[in-house]
């Protein structure tokens, strides 16, 4: 039986933390086993904030190797930058012209980001309009994603359903989204958890990169916010104990224990324990993780292998969807 098809991105910009890790590239890695998975390094979507040159190849080589170093094989899986395959921008322009305006503007990633942002450009306006583009060339089941993307998967879903109604045909899959089982889906800023750990955070003592030496770990841990119950209370509670849950979550994930079993092993212990427990974990985690993002990393050759090798995949996919997107609208003269 022919598998259905995992579609998802993640943007080349700044420090990936253990956020996108936990939130996206773990679930990437497991739906591998079930699912024919594309995955793509959004390198256009980076653009809509300024990027040196240099800075921005080394970033896409960083999180291509990142990807790898998690887990996702480019024999069973297709991974490959966006820029590479020009149907994403050329159906980007056809879902501009089937997309409210108003629809775009009530995107809350958006107002957030010309609050934010001193460079507002068209492009951050039309941010969503390309993830569509992105994920219905593919005619994707399923978007693994965190929960901060859930509003652009609705208007995904929306902009597909129009199109197919207008032309009273299924040409586009409606994709659903696929957020982490285990709680995952939104780690929290460690000194304010009740927000989302994310990597434009001025301060950096609010995220774990994935690049964080031992000490760097060990000082941001030691500060993350708890609470000041007494006696201490290690309990998964994400209402009222949203810093104990959000390093239960983070220590879950990483280590594979579920969260019951961690709240049993530290019932009685008090939040040094529990925060000892995380650092070394940690640790040790992400020491494996570079290890192997540097044997990818090194290997600049393979790397480029596996991109032209991932496009050329991805254009087959995406070519198919587009002709029939262009005959459907009377573009195939
Ligand atoms: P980006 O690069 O901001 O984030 C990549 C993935 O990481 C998830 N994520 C988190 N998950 C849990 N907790 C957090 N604190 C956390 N922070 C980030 C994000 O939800 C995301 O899944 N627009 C997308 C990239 C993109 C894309 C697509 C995604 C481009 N085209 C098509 C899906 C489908 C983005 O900026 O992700």
């Amino acid at each position: 039986m022919k598998k259905k098809i995992i579609f998802s991105g993640i943007q080349p910009t700044g420090l990936l933390t253990i956020g996108n890790y936990i939130g996206a590239l773990s679930q990437w890695k497991k739906l591998q086993k079930k699912y024919f998975c594309i995955y793509c390094i959004a390198d256009l979507h980076a653009l809509t904030i300024f990027q040196k040159k240099n800075m921005l190849s080394n970033n896409i080589l960083d999180v291509l190797s990142i990807c790898l170093a998690s887990g996702i094989n480019p024999k069973k899986s297709i991974i490959f930058i966006q820029s590479h395959v020009p149907q994403h921008t050329q159906l980007n322009w056809i879902l501009n012209c089937f997309t409210n305006f108003g629809a775009i503007r009530r995107m809350t990633q958006f107002k957030e980001k010309i609050y934010l942002n001193k460079n507002i450009n068209v492009g951050l306006f039309n941010y969503p309009i390309l993830m569509a583009a992105d994920i219905l060339l593919y005619q994707t089941y399923k978007i693994p994603v965190g929960k901060d993307q859930i509003q652009h998967i609705e208007l995904v879903r929306d902009i597909a359903n129009r199109f197919n109604n207008i032309y009273g045909k299924k040409i586009f899959t409606i994709p659903k989204k696929k957020l982490h089982e285990n709680y995952g889906s939104c780690i929290m800023s460690l000194l304010s958890p009740i927000k989302k750990m994310s990597k434009s955070d001025n301060n950096k003592n609010n995220i774990i990169t994935l690049f964080d030496n031992d000490l760097t770990i060990r000082k941001k841990i030691q500060y993350a916010i708890t609470d000041s119950d007494n006696p201490p209370n290690i309990k998964f509670d994400l209402k009222n104990k949203p810093g104990i849950s959000n390093l239960l979550i983070i220590l879950s994930n990483i280590t594979e224990i579920s969260i019951q079993k961690l709240e049993c092993n530290f019932n009685n212990k008090n939040y040094y324990d529990l925060k000892e427990f995380v650092i070394n974990n940690l640790c040790l985690f992400l020491n494996k993780l570079r290890k192997k993002f540097f044997f990818y990393r090194q290997n600049e050759i393979l790397l480029k292998s596996i991109i032209i090798d991932g496009a050329q995949k991805a254009e087959k996919y995406a070519k198919i969807t587009l002709e029939k997107v262009y005959n459907t609208i009377g573009l195939d003269i």
